[in-house]
């Protein structure tokens, strides 16, 4: 189909994506360019508000000017700095684990983890609602990946039973699933893939700061850290900076040094994001407080709801509201934009068909008067 066909007929069923210039605040307030409307921002995965938290930023700014603007080359060729291994010496600490390694960003670190793992004399078992970096990363391998019904445990085992084979088996989910905003059986999983003996890859992007007693994810608040082999995930959410890793025992991170392409032939990650992750690492360690926070307003917007007779509580901070119909999702999220709530619709492909939704992401950045009119209005549009 020509490209301007295709274009009209995502269109034509509510599927064409486009993009929104924002103006973004200092304090986390958004201004639309395109109608020049002052937003709050419910899409944003800054969870902790740290992208502009002072400590990171100046963290950030010290990187910036010690070391400049950039690596100037890929880690095994010139680009291998100091900080970079300061970077994953604290994210090792803070994984529980014994080393770390950075990837450019969490989309290049499953599509360059995950091929380095398995090929295709190897088997993956991966949950259906696996972020499209994972999917990727499985279609990149080469290797047979059967999709296991969301959080289903009963329908994994089955799988393992059936399709284990000799090879080496990897087993991958997310910890917190980013549109549904639930969490993985993480006990449940580690049993499976003892009793199977696969390799177990878990994806903390929307965890990572948030739960455990020291805040490094859903790993530690199961309790699973030795049992998970790898824990990848990135700097840009929680921690409101940029980049990505992955934290495991010394000899895995030295294979996937040695195999994942995307770390191989890509220019190092630039001083200003090492400092800002640096100093994020550090706020989310010295100021748990952060984390009960954003609990506590997650509940308070639920609260909101259920006043308007919506009950919603995915038990995290991502609280999605089902609508449905794609068109449907879109209108309403137009109309939440037109009264000042920047609120995403999400539709197929991110999502399976006919389950658009609105994705309520909390932060720290958002007012109780703001998530208050955010119920009000949402209420108004779901009712009509
Ligand atoms: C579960 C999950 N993994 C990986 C990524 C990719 O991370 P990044 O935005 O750093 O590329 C995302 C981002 O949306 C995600 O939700």
């Amino acid at each position: 189909m020509e490209p301007l066909d295709w274009l009209k007929q995502r269109k034509s069923c509510g599927l064409l994506r486009s993009l929104h210039p924002l103006k973004r605040a200092v304090g986390g307030g958004v201004f639309s360019l395109a109608d020049s409307r002052s937003l709050v921002d419910f899409s944003s995965n800054d969870y902790l508000a740290l992208s502009h938290h002072p400590a990171v930023v100046e963290s950030g700014l010290k990187y910036l000017k010690k070391y400049g603007t950039g690596a100037g080359a890929a880690r095994l060729m010139s680009g291998d700095c100091d900080y970079h291994h300061e970077l994953e010496r604290a994210i090792a600490r803070y994984k529980g684990k014994a080393a770390a390694l950075l990837f450019g960003n969490g989309y290049m670190a499953n599509a360059g983890i995950i091929p380095a793992l398995v090929g295709r004399h190897d088997v993956i078992f991966s949950d259906r609602l696996n972020h499209a970096s994972i999917v990727d990363g499985c279609q990149l391998s080469g290797a047979k990946t059967w999709r296991f019904r969301h959080n289903d445990m009963a329908h994994l085992q089955e799988l393992l039973q059936e399709k284990r084979g000799d090879g080496r088996a990897l087993v991958i989910v997310e910890s917190l699933y980013s549109m549904d905003g639930d969490r993985a059986p993480l006990g449940e999983l580690v049993r499976l893939k003892q009793q199977f003996d696969c390799v177990l890859l878990v994806d903390e992007a929307h965890a990572t700061g948030l739960f455990g007693a020291t805040g490094s994810g859903l790993v530690e608040e199961a309790g699973v850290t030795a049992e998970v082999e790898l824990v990848m995930g990135t700097f840009g959410k929680g921690l409101g900076s940029y980049g990505a890793y992955v934290a495991a025992d010394s000899v895995w991170i030295d294979f996937l040094m040695n195999r994942a392409r995307s770390f191989i032939y890509s220019t190092a990650l630039p001083p200003a994001v090492i400092g800002a992750s640096l100093g994020a690492l550090k706020v989310v360690q010295t100021e748990p407080r952060l984390a009960g926070d954003l609990r506590r307003k997650t509940l308070f917007l639920e609260s909101c709801f259920a006043k308007e007779g919506i009950v919603l509580g995915s038990g995290s901070q991502i609280v999605p509201l089902m609508i449905g119909e794609s068109d449907r999702a879109m209108r309403i999220a137009g109309e939440l934009r037109q009264q000042g709530f920047y609120v995403t619709a999400v539709r197929p492909p991110t999502v399976p068909e006919n389950t658009a939704r609105l994705r309520f992401s909390v932060t720290l950045h958002q007012s109780d008067e703001e998530l208050l009119g955010l119920a009000r209005a949402v209420s108004a549009l779901f009712h009509e």
